[in-house]
């Protein structure tokens, strides 16, 4: 089957009008990925050498996030782009794409940007009818719950017959359940005949893809239903299935990662991304968020209640709980971060503490440093961000403020409560306080006032 040129089809104009969005429904995440990413990874993997991406007018994010992942996942040369100007339905919309096989292609993958559960492996079986002869493969899934999808018609020897949309379907019809998941294979050499005989003469006045069975039935082709799961081909149309489609996602990358040995005491509560790269005994305390860009060692324990995107965490580090790492951070081993300590774009070496109500930003920290509670490196003057260095050993006692641009030296040792401004050499003690002021025995006289008042204030309420 290698040797079949394959062109996979990303049908991505539809307005999403159920969304109620102002950016198009495939833009919108799942797991940190926009959905459509997952369809054209799906598309590259069962052997698409080339992608014709059907997007509608105004739409440019969408278009430059598909430009940026198909420059990634195939090469520039390889994606192309077409604008489906009037959205008049499935089957309109791969016309709109129509150049993109004009030279000639074995195996036609369409696909749609809102179904993105779909796995390669499918798509595989899918060119597999195709490379034995069938000219139309719909892909199927017996839903327990139909929906609104396409149903399936077969005939009694359940034969594909035709496809009708839910629109336009009989009660009786309502009541199949074995639907159509809207993604489709063509035979290069037919496909334009029968997208050219669709008609819009149905329920929604559109040009439907799934009237191709019937067109391929009369036109005496061969047709091949593939069959798929109903996780599988599940596609989303407003936002409560896009949180159910969430779950789904989520649950399969959390068994992913416990199948790589990772532990996580409660998966159920733990949020992972799309690209989160977890070693072998990392341990996942309950309720933990992993946004996009993260990847942790072996022997890492992230306790409950920690944010963490972009970041690379190496082995056995401490993370939380209650820590909130934004993107730039890099953590090597044995470092500890503890609760409520906040990090971005900080570079943070081996064995360093920072482990209680922190703010560490634009800095560097070398190896061993202990940073103290409630330090904060004040690293933005109200229109610029400036970094802080603070080199191996050094110690920062509680409550200091490093103010931005500064460098603290080796083995240097802040007192704590000090607001530094200034650099520090290496081996030096800095610190900076107002003078502590002591009057003997003078509580006492504090003490008696008080006591005088609360007495008053007692008599006062008896009257
Ligand atoms: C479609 C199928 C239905 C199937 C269901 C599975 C048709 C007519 N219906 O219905 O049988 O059960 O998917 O999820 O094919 N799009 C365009 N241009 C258009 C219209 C749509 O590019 O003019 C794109 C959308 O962006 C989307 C995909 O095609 O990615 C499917 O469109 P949608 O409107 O969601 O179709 P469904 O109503 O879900
Ligand atoms: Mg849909």
């Amino acid at each position: 089957m290698s040797q079949r040129s394959c062109l996979g089809i990303v049908l991505a104009a539809g307005k999403g009008q159920r969304f109620l969005s102002h950016q198009p429904k495939v833009m919108h995440a799942l797991a940190g990925q926009p959905m459509v990413g997952y369809v054209m990874d799906a598309a590259v993997s069962a052997g698409a050498s080339k992608i014709a991406f059907v997007h509608g007018p105004e739409m440019s994010d969408l278009v430059s996030y598909a430009n940026e992942t198909g420059n990634k996942i195939i090469g520039k040369r390889n994606i192309s782009f077409f604008e489906q100007r009037d959205r008049l339905g499935t089957a309109h919309a791969v016309l709109a794409a129509r150049s993109a096989w004009k030279k000639g292609i074995d195996d036609i993958l369409i696909l749609f940007g809102d179904t993105p559960l779909i796995r390669s492996e499918t798509l595989i079986n899918i060119r597999k009818e195709l490379a034995g002869g069938a000219h139309v493969v719909v892909l199927g899934f017996h839903a327990s719950n139909p929906r609104h999808y396409g149903r399936l018609i077969r005939d009694k020897d359940q034969n594909l017959i035709e496809i009708r949309e839910y629109r336009d379907a009989s009660q009786s019809e309502r009541e199949i359940t074995f639907c159509n998941s809207g993604i489709m294979a063509l035979s290069g050499a037919h496909a334009l005949s029968l997208l050219e005989s669709v008609d819009s003469d149905n329920a929604q006045s559109e040009f439907y893809l799934s009237d191709l069975p019937l067109l391929a039935h009369q036109k005496q082709l061969r047709i091949a239903v593939v069959e798929c799961s109903e996780e599988d081909g599940t596609g989303i149309n407003n936002r409560a299935e896009l949180a159910y489609v969430e779950s789904l996602m989520q649950n399969r990358l959390r068994n992913e990662a416990l199948a790589k040995g990772v532990t996580m005491i409660a998966p159920e509560t733990v949020f992972l991304s799309y690209d989160t790269l977890l070693e072998s005994d990392v341990l996942i305390e309950p309720y933990v968020v992993l946004g996009p860009g993260v990847s942790v060692a072996r022997g890492t324990i992230i306790r409950s209640f920690c944010e963490i995107t972009g970041g690379k965490i190496a082995e056995n580090v401490n993370i939380g709980p209650f820590s909130h790492l934004r993107p730039g951070v890099t953590l090597d081993q044995d470092a500890t971060i503890g609760n409520f300590v906040e990090l971005k774009d900080a570079k943070i070496a081996s064995g360093v503490q920072i482990k209680h109500l922190s703010y560490v930003g634009n800095a560097t920290v070398g190896d061993g440093v202990n940073i103290g509670a409630g330090v904060i490196t004040c690293n933005y003057d109200g229109v610029h961000k400036h970094c802080t260095e603070i080199s191996a050993g050094a110690f920062i006692g509680s409550n200091s403020s490093l103010v931005a641009p500064l460098k603290i030296g080796t083995n240097a040792y802040i007192g704590a409560g000090s607001v530094i401004t200034m650099p520090i050499e290496a081996n030096t003690l800095a610190f900076r306080r107002s003078p502590l002021i002591t009057r003997k025995k003078k509580s006492a006289d504090f003490h008696k006032a008080d006591q005088r008042k609360t007495r008053k204030n007692c008599e006062a309420k008896k009257h």
